[in-house]
């Protein structure tokens, strides 16, 4: 092991995708980020929806930094100066916000991402990638980094037919072994059943997130993750259980 490797532990990196958009990534990884704070691991989460990200929103946030100054100091940018451009949340989850508006997104560039997670991994258990939908080059570029990558479906016809076609390309890529491919929604009213996923993606081993849109509703619209206080619902059990697979070998 080399120096560096002992003196400093290095997160895991997770990245949230979907092939279609509004499928359910930012719900899951503000929800996320909580349960492995819940279990004392240390997490960050980098918003890279970089037009319209609301991670701070769904958390309830007011960001004094964002992304954007990390991109006008990426000279400058050591680790404690990134870190102090992190939002804190109650539960203990940091947040790296996305820019205040959408034309700043183009400051983000793949060299300052690369920075950016590189540091962000020397200073947490976990980095979540909340990131848009489909595969443009900057979710390329985290999907290849990534540890872990969580593919996320509805029950939705189009949904599956984009999700097959993504998972092809991380197939053809190399990083199918990384997958977890996550059905959310999965008790929705649907013509297509959970029992029909894994024969459409070809895909046998499936997390499934239950349907609750009053619940999920709710808890973006004021703020607060579900997960802080609804613990023993189905929905909350759900990402508890995607918490603990994901560190059972933390
Ligand atoms: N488990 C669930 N049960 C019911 N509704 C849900 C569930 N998860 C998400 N939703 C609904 O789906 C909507 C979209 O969720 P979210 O914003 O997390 O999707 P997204 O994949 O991040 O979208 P985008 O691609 O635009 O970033 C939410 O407004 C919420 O109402
Ligand atoms: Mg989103």
């Amino acid at each position: 092991m080399s120096q560096e490797n002992t003196r400093r532990k290095k997160g895991k990196m997770i990245v949230i995708c979907s092939a279609k958009g509004g499928i359910g990534k930012t719900v899951l990884t503000a929800n996320l980020s909580v349960a492995l704070s819940k279990k004392k691991l240390k997490t960050i989460i980098l918003d890279s929806c970089f037009q319209f990200g609301n991670i701070h929103l769904v958390m309830d946030l007011q960001p004094m930094f964002t992304i954007k100054d990390a991109a006008e100091q990426i000279e400058d940018l050591d680790e404690n100066l990134l870190t102090s451009y992190l939002t804190h949340h109650e539960s203990g989850v940091k947040v790296l916000p996305s820019p205040p508006s959408p034309e700043y997104a183009d400051l983000i560039t793949l060299d300052l991402l690369d920075k950016i997670c590189t540091s962000l991994l020397n200073r947490c258990d976990y980095l979540l990638i909340d990131t848009t939908a489909g595969l443009p080059e900057q979710n390329l570029y985290f999907i290849e980094k990534a540890d872990e990558i969580i593919l996320m479906t509805d029950l939705e016809i189009t949904s599956l037919k984009n999700a097959k076609s993504m998972l092809s390309i991380l197939k053809a890529l190399n990083l199918n072994q990384k997958v977890k491919v996550i059905v959310n929604r999965s008790t929705m009213k649907s013509l297509l059943k959970v029992k029909d996923v894994p024969k459409i993606l070809e895909e046998e081993a499936l997390l499934c997130i239950p349907n609750h849109f009053e619940m999920v509703s709710k808890s973006i619209n004021i703020g607060i993750p579900f997960v802080m206080h609804y613990r023993r619902t189905k929905l909350s059990k759900a990402i508890f259980h995607i918490a603990d697979l994901l560190s059972k070998d933390t």
